[in-house]
């Protein structure tokens, strides 16, 4: 039999991949959450966006916020295949065995039956884009010695705007919205606004073939942008301003 995929990496690498990234994720999100704030003059970390007040001094109001973003990815279709198979070995690759045999009962039982709610995780998932938008935009704005804002141009800014461009394709390449938009539907020409629809949901399957792609080179760039602006609080980088 043989060991190796297609392209002669052996079945074992992505999953092996996909266990290290992960995890490396969650703890560096739950590393930053900790710290309390990610913010640099203009620059709001998306692990701490939007902005909330915490209720107590000890608890970092990043912990109101991260449940959406990273329930809307742990509940995320793609993702689900990806640590199922990593995580669980359920099973860890095409054409290899299950492990769990007859105890498998899928997310019909607690507590992969959450899930489930994956659209919801979705719409909260959308308001909180709105607020990325809304700091990406405020990543142009740029104080003055008076404390006026001018428009302007920094690296952190592009990574900020590269950031939420990435998001929005990873949001609207989502199965459950191309599912909302027209998934259930039998026929577009008799439904009410059928053009409109079947057309969306053309645009949002073009985005959606590449949803594994969105979904990593986001989860990246959130990255990219929290430990961008701590470097810039720590005073190892200056932003570069270009104009
Ligand atoms: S299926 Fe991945 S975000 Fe919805």
């Amino acid at each position: 039999m043989s060991v190796a995929s297609s392209n002669e990496r052996p079945w074992w690498f992505e999953p092996l991949s996909i266990v290290v990234v992960l995890s490396g994720f969650s703890i560096y999100a739950i590393w930053a959450a900790l710290q309390g704030q990610g913010a640099y003059h203009n620059y709001l970390s998306p692990f701490f966006s939007p902005k909330l007040a915490s209720p107590f001094s000890w608890f970092s109001p990043a912990f109101l916020i991260l449940w959406v973003p990273l329930g809307f990815r742990a509940t995320c279709y793609y993702y689900r295949k990806a640590y199922y198979r990593s995580f669980f070995w359920d099973p860890p690759a095409c054409a290899r065995p299950e492990l769990r045999g007859e105890k498998y009962s899928g997310e019909t039982k607690f507590p992969f039956i959450i899930n489930n709610l994956h659209r919801y995780f979705f719409l909260l998932a959308t308001i909180v884009l709105a607020f990325l938008w809304y700091d990406a935009i405020l990543a142009f704005f740029f104080k003055d010695g008076s404390g006026n804002a001018h428009f302007g141009a920094a690296l952190g800014s592009l990574i900020f705007l590269i950031n939420v461009v990435l998001l929005s394709l990873y949001s609207f390449s989502c199965h459950s919205l191309r599912h909302i938009i027209g998934g259930k539907m039998d026929c577009f020409t008799c439904s009410l606004a059928g053009g409109a629809r079947h057309k969306t949901w053309g645009w949002v399957s073009i985005l959606n073939e590449r949803h594994p792609l969105w979904a990593w080179l986001s989860l990246f760039s959130v990255l990219s942008v929290d430990i961008y602006i701590r470097l810039l609080q720590a005073g190892l980088i200056q932003d570069v301003r270009f104009f």
